[in-house]
Formats: structure tokens, sequence, C-alpha cells
């Protein structure tokens, strides 16, 4: 939702700036814009452009050096994505610029009594509005350009990170945040101001967190936290653990593919200390006594990771597991309370609907046990405890390695509560943990085989409707497989439970139709259950393609993964399914990391 940086410093600044446009791009790619403080006291030099940062930087053919700026990239909320609306927005002597992610509420009451005040709109923004209200602000407060910010934001309603930079004052950037991400990036001799760290972890490893309804005012030697209030508040140190290659597509063609392969890591990097158990950094903060019920709140992908982890803790822990939409729960206003245990799922740990939900349950007394890929967001923030995923950054707009490791921390959290809960035995746990311990290798060994199913999607490349079915935690695998086609490849794809075929959607089946089928664990009950499934459809014209541990005779095709564990098979087998909707994407022409109408941090309601 918007990528939002700024640089002050010894560099010339449009090399930080853009070069952080590009890390968070995949933030959202409406449009992009820069504006750089050049001369003291002369408008400010700025250049915008709808469409991709492509689009503007072959207009930065002549850019003047200046030594601080911002840069923006868009997703669109209010107002199309056009040239007009792209951020940078100035003030109407051209000497205050502003950038802005979120939505700002009450922007139409604003914009009405500015203009009764004589400022001049030239966008359908709300973030405009904010420009001419901090530009008479400032002025009210002599130029002090954090005073203004300060009096602004509290004036404002809804949820909103902001950076201003005024020709007055070239080197100071002023940004502040309520609900959206902003971190503060500490160089030496320079400063950053960004949405996520990945903007700058090229220049800095040293970052600041900043806290609800605080400013942050930044020089390229200075730094000031303050409340709306005004009272400095203590800096938040931390030290960026993901390395800067992490952000880049390292040779692959694309940064989902890239994703894709750094799996088998990802998940071995969320296991390493934590199979003998949570160790009391992680878990001191949450009293796991005496809970009656889970809930687990996500959204998208990491929905279906609470699904996973709906199945695993219900069975290990004993314990009754609700999974919420996120954006359906709390206006719901369902009964929870000090005996319910609220699980967010959240690669990002800014996403509005689940930070929205928990702060809901968190109300209404419930103890809040987050799964979160970014260190410093909100989410964890406002938590009891954190279990963190270690995917390192996902640039992808389609989560991949982030799922595989939630799925981990789901696993973890369920092996936790059963520990607490004294539901399993030392056989069952160590037999869990072994295969857990053997998952890296045989992500791998899924890897190995992926070509030869490449070839295969292409097959189906013009194919109307793709189905996946799946049983227990093959159900999930299924949605998430489903889910991943539609958002790259844009092609009408569901994912059913196989035995709700024949209430209503085996009507979809038609000759040629090609239904993936998640197969459970071979021998298993379920295996049975689901081959009868698989028959049914194939009976009605359906190409069979199916993924697991044994060859189901019936398959048109069969791609082979290892056995492992039952529960913990969707994380092999969403592997092949993540490479078809790559695969799906590339063979239908469309942009695999940058999927349309969609951004990857999701920070409005
Ligand atoms: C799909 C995808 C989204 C996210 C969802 C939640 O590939 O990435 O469905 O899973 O927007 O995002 P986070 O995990 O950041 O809360």
């Amino acid at each position: 939702m918007c990528g939002i940086v700024g640089y002050t410093g010894k560099a010339t600044a449009l090399t930080p700036v853009l070069e952080g446009l590009r890390r968070l791009e995949y933030r959202g790619y409406d449009s992009a814009g820069i504006a750089l403080a050049v001369t003291k006291g002369e408008p400010l030099w700025i250049e915008k452009r709808a469409g991709k940062l492509g689009n503007l930087e072959a207009t930065l053919t002549r850019v003047p050096d200046a030594h601080s700026g911002i840069g923006h990239t868009r997703w669109a909320t209010h107002g199309g994505p056009t040239d007009r609306n792209a951020h940078p927005h100035l003030d109407n002597e051209g000497k205050l610029a502003l950038i802005h992610n979120g939505i700002i509420e009450n922007y139409v009451e604003l914009r009405e009594e500015l203009e009764k005040r004589g400022h001049i709109f030239s966008s359908d923004t709300d973030t405009e509005s904010v420009v001419h209200l901090l530009s008479d602000s400032r002025k009210k407060h002599n130029g002090d350009l954090a005073a203004a910010m300060r009096e602004v934001c509290a004036e404002l309603r809804g949820s909103f990170t902001l950076l201003a930079i005024h020709s007055d004052e070239p080197g100071r950037i002023v940004g502040a945040r309520r609900n959206s991400p902003l971190v503060v990036g500490v160089g030496d001799g320079e400063n950053f101001l960004a949405s996520d760290v990945s903007a700058f972890i090229a220049y800095t490893k040293n970052a600041l967190e900043l806290g609800q309804d605080e400013v942050v005012d930044i020089t390229a030697e200075k730094i000031v936290i303050t409340n709306l209030a005004g009272d400095v508040l203590p800096q938040k140190a931390y030290e960026i653990s993901w390395d800067a290659s992490a952000a880049e597509r390292g040779g692959f063609e694309h940064f989902m593919l890239k994703e894709i392969y750094e799996q088998p890591k990802a998940v071995a990097d969320t296991l390493i200390g934590r199979t003998a158990g949570l160790d009391s950094e992680i878990t001191a903060g949450i009293n796991l006594e005496g809970i009656t019920k889970v809930v687990i709140i996500a959204c998208g992908t990491a929905f279906h990771a609470g699904l996973v982890g709906k199945y695993a803790i219900e069975n290990w822990a004993n314990i009754s597991v609700d999974v919420e939409l996120a954006s359906e729960y709390r206006y719901r206003e369902p009964s929870v309370d000090g005996t319910t245990l609220v699980i967010p799922i959240s690669q990002s740990g800014e996403t509005m609907d689940t930070l929205m939900a928990m702060r809901y349950a968190r109300s209404k007394g419930a103890r809040i046990f987050a799964v979160c890929n970014t260190n410093g967001s909100t989410i964890p923030r406002e938590s009891d405890a954190v279990l963190y995923t270690y995917a390192g950054p996902e640039i992808a707009v389609a989560s991949t390695k982030a799922f595989l490791t939630q799925l981990i921390a789901m696993y973890l959290i369920a092996l936790h509560l059963a520990t607490v809960r004294g539901t399993l035995t030392q056989k069952e746990h160590d037999e869990i943990v072994t295969h857990l311990a053997e998952l890296p290798g045989k992500i791998e060994q899924v890897l190995e085989t992926v070509e030869p199913l490449r070839e295969l999607t292409r097959k189906f490349k013009s194919a109307s409707s793709m189905l996946f079915l799946g049983r227990h935690v093959g159900f999930p695998a299924a949605l998430e497989g489903a889910l991943k086609l539609k958002e790259l490849a844009y092609m009408h794809a569901e994912g059913f439970a196989a035995g709700e075929l024949k209430h209503g959607p085996i009507a979809l089946i038609d000759q040629g139709t090609p239904v993936v089928a998640v197969m459970p664990a071979a021998g298993s009950l379920l295996a049975e259950k689901m081959a009868s499934n698989v028959q049914e459809v194939k009976a009605r014209g359906a190409v069979i393609i199916a993924i697991g541990d044994a060859d189901l005779a019936s398959a048109d095709h069969m791609i082979r993964i290892p056995a492992t564990h039952p529960f913990l098979e969707p994380v092999l087998s969403v592997v092949p399914l993540q490479v078809i909707a790559y695969e799906m994407a590339v063979a239908r022409g469309n942009d695999v990391d940058q999927p349309r109408n969609l951004a990857k941090s999701v920070t409005v309601e």
C-alpha cells in the first residue's frame, strides 16, 4: 500500500531515494514521484508519473543535485492512478511537498474548509488536504515543520504515514505515523525514513522504531522523535538482521521464483533452536494457563496458514480453535474475553484488517500471541508475545516463503500449547519434531522436481478455470493453490474441500477442466476417500493433476512429494502449487512480481 522513502545526508539524494523506491515498489505501482530540495527558499524540484517506477525513471535525465528528498510509489485509493494524483503533493507555493500512505478519512471536510481559505487543489486525493493544512500550520508555527506536523496529525482521522520537506530548510524531513508503517534508518552523516527497512538496508543496518502518533524530525546529523504533545521520546534502536542481498533478485528471473527457492532456508531458519520448545524470551509476556479457546485472525494467504494451524492445535493441544477472516471479525462483535488466546498472523505486521481485529480482541481482554515476519512492525509491537518467522524480506507481492514459515510457526505454537496443556505423549511430540526437522531437506527434494511441472503447467495455459481439491490439511493447501493462481494468472480458480464437491461445486466440472488434487498421506483413511472424490470428477471429464506421496492410479499427471507427518504435508504440497501459479503467470505474459490491482502490505481496511 504505497511505499515511502526519505533521505537526507551527504550523498546525491536521487540515488538512495530511487533505490528505496525500487525496493518498495512491491507496495504499490500505480504511480511514482520524487521531490528534491535543491536550493534553499526556491520551489522544490519535483517529478511524478502514473504507472510503474520505470515510467518515472525514463524522465529522470537531467536531475539537479540535492542532498535531501522524498519519494513515493502509490497504490491508489482516493483518485485514479494518474499523473496529477501521483505523490508528492505540493502546497500552492511549491515549497512544501508531502507524501502519504494510508487514508485520511476527514479529507472532504478539510478540503472544503481549505478551499474556503483560498487554497487551490490540483488533485483528487485525500492527501492533498494535508499538504495545504500543513502549509498553514507551518506559517502559524513560524516555519517549524515538526510543530506543524504535530498539530496537523491531531486534526486528521484515519491511517497515515506522512513525510514532508520544505525548501526553506532543505536538509530537514519530518515524518509521522498512525496505523501505517514508518521506520528510521540511522546512517553515518545521513539518515533515512521509509515504509520498511528494505528501502535502506544497502546503506545502514541500524534502525529506530516509531510508535503510534509519533513525529520524527531528521537532518543528516540529528533525529528527534516526539509525541503529538511535543514531548521528546526515548529512541528504540534495533539492528536489522536482513541482508541487503536478500532484497535483490540474485540471478532469478523474478523475485517470486527466488523466494520459492529460498523456502528450505526460510523454514530451517524459523525452526532453529525452537523445536525443543519455545524459549522464555518468546513466551515470557504471555500466560497460556487457563485459556479456553484459541482464535486465529489473518487475511489471504496468512488466513490459510491459520486454517492449517487449527488442525494442528485442535489435534495436538486439544483446544477449540476458530480461524477468522480479520476483515469480518471485529464488525461481528464476537464474544471474546481474558480466557481467549488470539493469534494474529501477518507477514508484514501492518495489515490493517488484522491489526484492527487484534485491537478489538485486546480491548476485550484477550491474550495476544502474534506470528509475524517483520521486526518492529505494529502487530508485534501491540502483542503480548511474538513468534517471529525468519522468511527474510518477501518482495514478490504473492506470498510464498512467508506462508511456509507461517505454517512452521503454527506447528511450533501447537506443540507449545500441547506442552503447556500436557496433551501429547513424549513419543508423539518427538515424532512431530523429527518430521519438522526433516522439512527443509524435503522442500529441497520437491524443488528438484519442478522443471517438468513447469512444462506441464504451460499445457493448461488457455484453460478458463482450474479447480483445487483437498481434505484435512490438504483443504487449506487447495485454497492457497487457488488464491495463488487467481492473483498471478488472473484465471478463475477455486479451492474446495473434496467432500463438499457433491454438494454443488461438481457442476463446474466439464470436459478437460484441470483439477489439482492435493492427496492426503498414502495409506490413510482420507487418502481412500480423496481417491473416490478424484474418481467422481474424472468420470465427469476432469484432467487430474495429483500431488501426493504415492502414485494415484486415476491421476493423469502425478507430482510426487516426499512423505511426512500428515499434519505437516502442506509445507511440501504447497510448493508445486506455487510453481503452477508462477509458471501460469509467466506463460500468460503477466507481471509475476507485481500482479495487477494488488499491493503487498495492505494498510487500508
Ligand atoms: C497473497 C498474499 C496476501 C497476504 C495478505 C495478508 O499471496 O500475499 O493474501 O497474505 O494480504 O498479508 P500479511 O501477512 O502481511 O498480513
